[in-house]
């Protein structure tokens, strides 16, 4: 693995494709135990998290659905910004059991505006599953119920992950130089 440019920044490499693919196959291990009987929905949150889900999805062999949904964030005139939904929830969520799938979190704030829009539509739980935890990052509390890895505050691209809509179509992850 070499140094990626992504327009005008320099990546270094962080993550292999052989370690992210091998995280995401015990976590699937992990949920196959968890949901067994089940029938869990995969929330997936775009735009990040596709190929994330796609992967932990291939190797689900409960019975389970995945649906997708898309959230934006706006900061506006303060600083705490706005979560709005972009692409709703189509699937009917009431009495099921979920699980998010979020690429990264960061500040937490797109979660923690979006969990209670969730819970208003009466699901049976809701668990949270994260590729990779800034947890030095958070601002706001979100208690993430599985992780594949717990990385430093620095902003990384690949595997999903973008810079400028750029960098998303790499197997691996990469670190801002
Ligand atoms: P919050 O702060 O709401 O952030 O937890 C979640 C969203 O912010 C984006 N994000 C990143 N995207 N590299 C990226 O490519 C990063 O290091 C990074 N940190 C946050 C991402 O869209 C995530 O869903
Ligand atoms: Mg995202």
């Amino acid at each position: 693995m070499h140094s990626i440019k992504v327009l005008d920044k320099e990546f270094e490499p962080y993550l292999s494709e052989k370690e992210i693919q091998e995280k995401i196959n015990e976590l699937a291990v992990q949920l196959n135990k968890d949901y067994a009987g089940k029938k869990p929905i995969f929330l997936s949150i775009l735009n990040g998290s596709f190929l994330f889900t796609a992967d932990l999805f291939k190797q689900i062999t409960i019975e389970a659905e995945v649906c997708f949904i898309k959230l934006a964030s706006y900061k506006g005139m303060t600083s705490s910004g706005n979560v709005i939904t972009a692409i709703g929830l189509e699937a009917n969520v009431t009495g099921r059991h979920i699980i998010i799938m979020e690429d990264i979190i960061d500040t937490g704030k797109t979660l923690h505006h979006y969990l209670p829009q969730l819970a208003s539509s009466g699901p049976a739980s809701v668990k949270i599953a994260v590729l990779l935890n800034k947890k030095e990052a958070r601002q706001f509390s979100v208690n993430v119920d599985y992780t594949c890895f717990e990385i430093p505050n620095k902003f990384v691209v690949g595997y999903g992950l973008d810079y400028d809509g750029l960098g998303r179509n790499s197997k691996d992850i990469y670190q801002l130089k």
